[in-house]
């Protein structure tokens, strides 16, 4: 992947991870997208889950620089069938929902950073997915 990509990606989550509204529209957004989504999140804490995808959005970029699966392997088990169970294709749902808070929250959203963003979770993502059938040791 372009190294310029990822520092798109990086300066547009520089622009909006500390911004509690950017977690709020992405959430609405992703929960409304498909009846399967909202009850996983029937119990969820959402201070505390905005901070998690925080963290979770910022490890996915230093994955794209250095992909090192340890990285990212707790949190691709989080989202195996055995725990939140989160099939490939709901991950889409999780890239409209990005792009609705980024068009909101970033300044400089467009087409380049939407394509820079896309890139540079294409590698996190595949790796998450590719783990969905394994289990938390
Ligand atoms: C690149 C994509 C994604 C990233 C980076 C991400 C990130 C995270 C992180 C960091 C957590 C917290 C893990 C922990 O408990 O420590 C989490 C939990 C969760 N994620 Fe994701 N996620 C992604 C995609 C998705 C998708 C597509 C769905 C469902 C459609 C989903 C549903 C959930 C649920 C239900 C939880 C548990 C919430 C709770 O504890 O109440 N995630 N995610």
């Amino acid at each position: 992947m372009a190294r310029a990509d990822v520092q798109i990606a990086e300066s547009s989550y520089r622009r909006c991870a500390d911004k509690p509204a950017f977690y709020e529209a992405f959430y609405e957004h992703l929960l409304a997208s498909d009846p399967r989504i909202a009850p996983k999140f029937a119990q969820t804490d959402f201070g505390r889950q905005h901070r998690l995808l925080k963290h979770g959005l910022g490890l996915l970029i230093i994955y794209a620089k250095r992909p090192n699966p340890a990285l990212i392997e707790r949190i691709a088990l989080r989202h195996s069938r055995g725990d939140t169970d989160v099939p490939a294709e709901l991950y889409a749902f999780f890239g409209t929902a990005l792009e609705h808070a980024l068009a909101l929250h970033d300044p400089e959203y467009g087409p380049e950073v939407a394509a820079a963003w896309r890139a540079t979770l294409e590698p996190g993502i595949a790796y998450m997915v590719s783990r969905y059938e394994d289990r938390p040791a």
